[in-house]
């Protein structure tokens, strides 16, 4: 026990990704509010939570759903006031459940007074605060970037002549960080958080911020003849300076933690960005979910891959956090598919899809991260038509798959499939009209499959996906090695079982979990001694695995 009380509290807990515009309405407006959060904190209580991840909900025009900040000390009227935040904040600390706040400071909105002023004239006292550069002497943009988000990474602005950088959509240019007003401008915003009382930070797109001395053109990858923004500015050298000052200033001397997204960061990188010579606590790294979606994240464009790729993937990670640093451990967030649908190739129950990647997620070795609606077992939703999607990255991969020679039906199929609206439709909490979310029409539409697959259905059936994460929690919160155990992967050449061991001291836990739609034998072996802990479809067998079923043992 000892060993795991050693750890920070944010080792020790689970962490959950809330999506406040779709978790719950408690005003009838269709899109939900941070009351609705408060209201649910025994649930996210009984699920094991101690710190609960929400995603921006700052003062924003919501062109990318609260990425694009205009006041980062202001509440979105839509999602309430900074009382609720503050109310939000106290209530969980009495639930045990820690509120880790969204900075999102690699760009704001172009609506933010600093944008405003940075693009009236060169003369303003913002004028340095965002990237700015002159026209090529043919009048194009400086360099043939892409933007994430597709398109050109460079938009003209007629008041400044001059174009600005936008790594994402067009509405949300790039900081500066060069300039020491912005830096601290910033860290005052994280200070002016922490101050009130909330657990850590996830810090956005923290690969950008740092841009080259030199701004050139790069070879096109695609029909549109642009180069992609990740490959030309991602972690430029001396980001980490800018780190290591941003940890001094807010993070140093506080009880709290800081997690990056980090896309680009590869797992043997990760020493100089966690632990004892790093700059943050964790740090999101994508290489697991790049397996199905590749590494472009074009979604357009095939990948194929199998289970040993991802296998590959978790235990690099895993290794890479083993003596230095830690793993924040997820399968989804806000900008992916569902779990359920990316991570396997086999057709099968989602709920039984479900429960192995939760055996995975809460027995593995880091803080767990689950995304709202991956404890129900949520699949994709049902689109028919690219007018349905509200996402702005699904408008741009949708318009560059067409760019690219795709047909309107190949297009959609790879937004169907890719989409992270997939991930932003309402919560499901029961059977009422739309599935207890809100009294008016949801923004986004709930699953057709709401009137079975909610809260209210799950807490009542014991072989839900709901029950089996909280029975998780709860093994996890009662046996110390899977918190700070060892982890060593088992079966490593299995083409169809992931499985590891977690071993502290004398006590041994094996988690094997059968990602195929086949039966499976393994060497009984490997559980001798050890009795069936739980398993995903009740009993279970040593030495043999249904198809999509998770045992452990301890
Ligand atoms: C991050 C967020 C994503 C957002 C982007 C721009 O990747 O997770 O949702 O669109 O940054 O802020």
């Amino acid at each position: 026990m000892d060993k795991a009380n050693e750890l920070a509290w944010w080792q020790q807990t689970i962490a959950y990704e809330v999506y406040p515009k779709s978790f719950l309405d408690t005003v009838g407006q269709g899109t939900g509010t941070i009351a609705g959060i408060t209201q649910k904190l025994d649930y996210l209580q009984k699920l094991g939570v101690g710190a609960l991840w929400i995603t921006p909900c700052y003062k924003s025009p919501m062109v990318d759903n609260g990425y694009d900040v205009q006041d980062y000390y202001a509440i979105d009227p839509s999602f309430g006031t900074m009382d609720d935040m503050d109310e939000l904040i106290a209530r969980g600390r009495e639930h045990g459940i820690r509120v880790v706040m969204d900075l999102v400071f690699n760009h704001t909105s172009d609506q933010c007074t600093w944008f405003q002023a940075s693009k009236e004239s060169r003369d303003s006292e913002y004028a340095d605060w965002y990237v700015w550069r002159d026209a090529k002497p043919d009048g194009s943009a400086p360099t043939n970037w892409r933007s994430i988000f597709g398109g050109s990474a460079w938009e003209w602005c007629e008041e400044r002549g001059q174009y600005y950088l936008h790594t994402f959509a067009k509405q949300q240019p790039d900081l500066n960080w060069e300039c020491d007003e912005v830096r601290k401008a910033l860290f005052d915003i994280a200070n002016y958080w922490a101050d009130k009382g909330v657990g850590g930070f996830r810090i956005d797109a923290i690969t950008y911020i740092k841009k080259p001395p030199v701004f050139e053109d790069g070879p096109a990858d695609g029909e549109d003849g642009l180069y992609p923004v990740h490959a030309a500015t991602a972690n430029t050298p001396g980001i980490l300076d800018f780190l290591h000052e941003f940890k001094a200033a807010v993070r140093d001397g506080r009880d709290i933690f800081m997690v990056g997204e980090a896309n680009g960061v590869a797992a043997d990188e990760l020493d100089k960005w966690v632990g004892t010579d790093g700059v943050f606590d964790m740090l999101f790294e994508f290489s697991h979910t790049h397996v199905p979606m590749g590494e472009a994240e074009i979604w357009c464009r095939p990948v194929t891959w199998e289970l040993a790729d991802l296998k590959r993937a978790l235990v690099a990670s895993q290794r890479a956090t083993a003596t230095n640093g830690w793993y924040p451990a997820f399968f989804e967030n806000h900008d992916q598919p569902r779990s359920t649908v990316n991570f396997f190739r086999c057709e099968g129950p989602l709920a039984d899809k479900a429960k192995v990647l939760g055996a995975v997620l809460l027995t593995t070795r880091g803080t767990p991260f689950l995304y709202q609606g991956e404890e129900l077992g949520f699949g994709n939703a049902t689109w028919k038509s690219i007018d349905e999607f509200d996402d702005v990255q699904t408008r741009a991969q949708y318009d560059f798959a067409k760019g690219e020679g795709l047909s309107d039906a190949e297009a959609l199929a790879a937004c169907v499939r890719f989409s992270r609206d997939n991930a932003r439709t309402p919560l499901q909490w029961d059977a009422s009209e739309n599935a207890g979310f809100s009294t008016a029409m949801p923004w986004l539409p709930v699953h057709d499959d709401y009137a079975t697959c909610n809260v209210a259905a799950q807490e009542a059936d014991p072989g839900s996906p709901l029950v089996w994460y909280r029975t998780l929690a709860s093994l996890r919160a009662a046996r110390p090695e899977l918190i700070a155990g060892d982890w060593q992967e088992l079966l490593s050449d299995d083409e169809n079982v992931f499985a590891f061991e977690r071993t502290l001291e004398d006590a041994r836990t094996v988690t094997l979990t059968n990602f195929s739609d086949k039966n499976v034998e393994y060497d009984e072996s490997l559980v001798a001694g050890l009795s069936v802990l739980a398993g995903s479809q009740g009993d279970a067998t040593p030495g043999a695995l249904r198809p999509l079923e998770a045992v452990i043992f301890g």
